[in-house]
Order: C-alpha cells, then structure tokens, then sequence
C-alpha cells in the first residue's frame, strides 16, 4: 500500500477511536487540542490527495450539502412502539402474562432506563453506516442519514474484524441534560430563542435537511437494540445484543440489569425512579425486555407493540396552578373543545399556559370554574390536562361555568374549518376554493352545509373579493370533478373526531359502503386494525347524528359519486416518484391517481422507489433512477396503468413487469 493511503488509513482509526472514547465512553484519552491537531493533519493529508478521502473518514462528518427535501423510506423490519404500565400491580400482570404466555415458572428480565428522545433506525451494510431513519409510522420513516452522520457516538464504520453482512441497531438519540442547559445558555447569549426541552431542541435538530444545524447540536445516542443482524452470529439474549453493540462501537446504557424475578424488577423501578434527577440523561421510566431472544420470538408482537416488553412509566408529573379563563377553540375539523387558559406554570419540562378540558361533560363533571386553583398534569409529548379542582381553594365569588347559549362568531368558525377540511386536498381535493373563498362563501350564508357547494353558481360566486370569471370557471369545475371521489376522501372529508387519513382508509376498505357503515356498531369499528375505544365510539356517535345523517343525504341529492373501485386493494405496495411536466394532467392528478390506486409518492428517487413517471424535461431523477435500475414509466404508458385500477396489485405487477 502506498504511503500516504497506510498514513490517512492509521489516522483516520486513531482519530475514530479517540472519538470513541470521548463520545462514548466519555473517557478521554488526549486533550481536545491533541485531538485538535490530529484532526488537522489528516485533512492535510486528505487535501493533498483528495483520492483518499471517502465518506467515512471523520473529517467527512459535517459538511455536506443541505438536501432539498427528505425521502422516506421503508424500515428494513417495523419500528414497533411499547405497552405502558403505571403501577406495580399492571406490572405484576404482565409479568404474569409473560409468563404464562412462554409457559414457565420464571423468566429473566433485562431493565434498561426509558431515554426520552427519539427513536432511530442505523443500517450498516459491511460495517459501514449506510442509512439512519426516523421512526415515522413505524413502517416507514424519513432518511436523516445526513444528520446522524454528524453526531459522533454514531461509529460511521464498525469496530470489527469481521463485521456483519448487514446490521440494523435501535436506539435513541437525545442531548444530555448539562449539555442542553448548555445549549441554551448559548442560544441566549447570541439572542435566540431558547428550546421548551431537549426533546424538541433534538427533534428538531434531527428533522434539518441542513447537516450544520444537527451538527451545531450536542446531540447523542444511546443503542437499545439490534432488529437484524446477518452473516454474524446472532445474540441470544438481550444482555449479549447490548455487550455485541458496545463491542462494534455503540454507545449503550450503563444502568441496564438481569433481573430474575418481579420483585428485583420493581426494585430497579424504584431505584431508577430515586435516581431520575441525579442521571445525566433525561428518563420517562423503565423498560422491561425478555431476556431471551427465542422467547422474545415466541411472544411476538400485538398490533403496534411487542408482547416481550413493557414500559413502566414514571407517573407524569403534576402542579398546581390558577384558571384564568375558559375559552372554546376550534379544532381542525370543527369540533369545539373547552380549553383553560392558565397562569403559567412550569410542569413536566415546559411551561404550560393552556390546558386542554376534553369536552363539555368532562368539564361540568369537574366543575372548572375561573378563579379556580387547579392541578395540572404533563407527560411527554401529551397535551397538559387539569386533573381536579382543589375545591378547598376555591374563591367565593367563582361560579359555575355555563356553555354559552349563543356561539354565533364561534359557530361560524366552526363551520368554516368544517368546509375548508372538507374541500381540503385529502378530502373532495377541490382546487382553487382557498380557505379565504370559503369563510367568505360561509359568511355570506351561501355554504351552510357541504352540499351546498356542490348546488354554488356562477353568479354567487362573481360576488367574492377579487374572483373573476376565469376562476369561477375554474372553481366551478373543480368542484364538478370533485363530485366524482372515493369513499376514503369522503370519509376523511366529514371531519369525524379521531378519524384522520388512515383511519379513513381503512373504514372505508372495512365497511364497502355508506350504508354498512351507518349501521355500524362499535365493536364492528374496534375490530378494524388501529382503531381503539375511543375512536370506535367517536365514529359511532358521529353516525348516530340526524344532522349528519342528512348532511350525507344531501350530498348525495345534489350529486355527490361515490366511487369504490380501489376498494380491496388496501395492501397494494409501490412507491413511485414522479418526475417531469406532462401534457394531459397536472403533476398533482397524477399523483393523487396513483395515491388513489394505493401506489405511494415518493419526492426522490432512492432504491426503494419501485418506478419512475417521467414526462418531459424529468432532469436529475431520470438519471438517478436509470443509475439505479429503476423501471421507468412515460406519459404514453401512465395511461394504460391508470387504467388497471380496477384490477388491482397484481396487474400493476405485472404492468412493471411489461407484461
Ligand atoms: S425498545 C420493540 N428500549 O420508547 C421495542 N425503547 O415507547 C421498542 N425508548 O420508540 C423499543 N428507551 O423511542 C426501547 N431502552 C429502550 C428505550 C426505548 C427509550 C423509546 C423508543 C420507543 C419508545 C416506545
């Protein structure tokens, strides 16, 4: 080997494991301006022969260009979520499940400490870090490989003579808490504003298509996991998976235990629960894993959730505070919910200066007064609640709270969110009736329910602010096409508490038509994946309402067509990208077309999109994906596959395939 490269090659492994032993062992072995010099002597060394630079060198961890947008990817298995538990007795219970479920008198546990970041996804193809994902749903989540690149407890290569083929690791990645104290010291002294918690400050970092920021971050990571692993002996506990982690240069926790029986489990509860404020790291419980893989397989998984492990959560923390007022707000698809604005309080790691009341009921039954001293309560990511009333505080003067009798201003808002959700691009997609049209149209009384869009004319519509005939033509068009949609848009589009696009979709592909769906019942709705008790019965209640019983009757009186022919293809698949201008339709037809035949849209091209729709001048796409194999549609063939949508996901197969 040439000189030069052996020298880069010493020094880029020098300065990897110095990084190791600072970022992750938090065990320096040189002063940073050892490290400092070190550094400086290989990108010399690299600016002499850029030859040898590639991008697992350290210096190539920042540095990259902001991307234009992120690609989602598919996780390589799901990025399942944890069942909670809040007291010893729900422990004790799934303990006992556990054990019964394997069907043994005793079981091994391994207790790791819950961080509170966010979870990540590290494929390393060779030894090499080819891919970081968000968790997103689960299933599929965004490429911030650029970002985890910069954070340096994450090895870009393995430590290991013979690296698995291919290793998937989990874990999460937070900021310590002396760090983000730092943080934000910095963020005042140059003027910013400070983050609510680390949490955000992360999330957000992670979530930049500009590495510098994510590099700015002191953001870490702790390895819980291994989801793959392959050409590589397997752990086969989950103490070995953590020792295998650490061996190949990830940072794992140092307050993990075996835990033989329930008692030593809840014991560790306590001890980490003791421990929480003094822990360099923020915690939000314990989880309980099984410690033997092969049982862990034997246990699998419900819905989102494995059945070998559990959260045993902290309780969430509490304060006491005053109500100011109680006000009435909106909410996105024009549901009124009571909220609290509060005196400021500082709960949970934020400030909290609102409150959510739930509901009407919910707030009568608590008898929330103005005036009232209350405690609140914040865990997490959740919405602050007010949990009770200390009535023994209570002024004399405070009274009950009464519903106002007349919501006029507030009931048009309402109605104005209604129609804007409706008319909305995941609903009826009617284009060109902006949400200014609407609260206008709304305001003037022409629009008092969603039929009456359909009944709008021309001349009405002449009488708007700044609308010319031109775009009355085009409106009045868009929303004659609209009439034409799918059972899931229309579904979506009524605004029913709880059902957002997904749900939809799968009410839509449960029950195939609106008559079924009517009679539903509420085990009917629980039985669909996804779906709990709470939405089950907001679905349910929904339908019970004559008003929007009539409100669909309308809809269908003036014209409304429910169109059901993807119905049953809910498992279709395909990503495709879609690229170039195109002579008969918007970009945007074809891609909700696509959407509408379960083919995913992708904005870039990587090597899970499964084609290409390529118009004209596509530009940088077509020759990614011609670098990459990828099957490319033209506009003169889009048709034929537009066409198939009555057939399903086998003749789109077969379509790609050219047969
Ligand atoms: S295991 C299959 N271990 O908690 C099990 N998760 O509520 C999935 N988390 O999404 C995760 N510390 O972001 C696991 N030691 C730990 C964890 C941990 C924090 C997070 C993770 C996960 C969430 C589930």
């Amino acid at each position: 080997m040439d000189e030069k490269k052996k020298q880069v090659k010493l020094l880029r492994k020098e300065l990897e494991m110095h990084n190791y032993q600072y970022y992750v062992l938090d065990n320096p072995f040189i002063s940073d301006d050892e490290f400092d010099s070190l550094y400086q002597k290989l990108i010399q060394l690299e600016l002499d022969a850029p030859s040898l630079v590639d991008k697992y060198s350290p210096t190539q961890r920042v540095g990259g260009e902001p991307l234009a947008a992120f690609t989602s990817v598919d996780h390589l298995s799901p990025m399942l979520s944890l069942g909670n538990v809040f007291n010893s007795e729900q422990f004790i219970n799934f303990h006992k499940r556990a054990k019964q479920t394997i069907n043994t008198s005793s079981i091994d546990f391994f207790g790791e400490p819950k961080l509170d970041g966010l979870a990540i996804s590290l494929v390393y193809e060779d030894g090499s870090l080819v891919r970081a994902v968000t968790r997103g749903n689960g299933k599929r989540g965004e490429d911030v490989t650029h970002n985890a690149r910069t954070i340096k407890s994450i090895p870009l290569t393995l430590t290991s003579l013979a690296p698995p083929t291919l290793l998937e690791v989990r874990g999460e990645i937070y900021i310590e808490k002396a760090q983000f104290d730092r943080l934000n010291q910095r963020q005042k002294a140059e003027n910013k504003k400070t983050f609510v918690n680390s949490r955000n400050a992360a999330a957000g970092a992670l979530r930049q298509l500009d590495p510098k920021v994510a590099a700015s971050r002191p953001l870490t990571i702790c390895c819980y996991g291994i989801a793959r692993i392959e050409n590589h002996a397997s752990p086969v506990t989950q103490e070995d998976s953590l020792r295998l982690l650490k061996s190949f240069g990830f940072r794992v926790s140092e307050d993990t235990v075996l835990l033989k029986n329930e008692n030593e489990c809840i014991l560790y509860f306590e001890e980490l629960a003791a421990k929480r404020q003094s822990l360099t790291y923020d915690i939000d419980g314990v989880v309980f894993k099984v410690n033997q893989i092969s049982n862990q397989q034997l246990m699998g998984a419900v819905a989102k959730a494995p059945r070998w492990a559990v959260a045993f959560k902290f309780p969430a923390e509490e304060a006491i505070t005053l109500i100011r007022a109680i006000d009435i707000q909106v909410g996105r698809t024009g549901a009124l919910t009571p909220v609290a604005r509060l005196e400021p309080i500082f709960v949970g790691g934020a400030t909290v200066t609102n409150a959510t009341l739930h509901n009407f009921e919910e707030l009568a039954r608590k008898d929330i007064r103005v005036g009232d001293s209350v405690v609140v309560r914040r865990a997490g990511d959740v919405i602050p609640e007010v949990v009770k009333v200390l009535f023994e505080l209570r002024p004399p003067e405070a009274v009950r709270y009464e519903v106002p009798n007349e919501l006029p201003d507030i009931a048009i808002e309402q109605l104005i969110k209604k129609v804007i959700h409706f008319v909305s691009k995941k609903a009826l997609d009617i284009d060109g009736l902006g949400d200014k049209l609407v609260a206008q149209l709304v305001k003037q009384k022409h629009v008092v329910g969603f039929s009456d869009l359909f009944n709008l004319k021309k001349e009405c519509l002449l009488l708007l602010d700044r609308l010319g005939p031109k775009s009355a033509d085009k409106i009045l068009l868009a929303i004659a096409t609209s009439k034409h949609t799918t059972f899931r848009r229309l579904i979506y589009g009524m605004g029913i508490l709880g059902v957002g696009e997904e749900t939809a979709a799968r009410l839509a592909d449960s029950f195939d038509s609106l008559e079924k769906i009517k009679s539903g019942t509420i085990e009917e709705f629980e039985k669909i994946p996804d779906i709990g008790t709470v939405v089950s019965r907001s679905i349910f209640d929904w339908f019970s309402k004559d008003g929007n019983i009539e409100e669909l009757d309308n809809l269908l009186t003036a014209g409304l067509v429910i169109e059901n022919s993807y119905n049953g293809q809910k498992t279709i698949d395909f990503v495709c990208v879609v690229t170039g201008s195109f002579d008969s339709m918007k970009r945007s037809e074809i891609v909700r077309n696509l959407n509408e035949i379960g083919i995913r849209t992708a904005n870039a091209v990587s090597k899970s999109v499964d084609f290409l729709v390529c118009g004209d001048s596509p530009g940088s796409k077509l020759e990614k994906a011609n670098e990459l194999g990828i099957k490319i549609v033209y506009q003169d063939e889009l048709m034929g596959l537009l066409d198939k949508k009555a057939i399903g996901e086998k003749s789109i197969k077969a379509f790609l395939e050219g047969k």
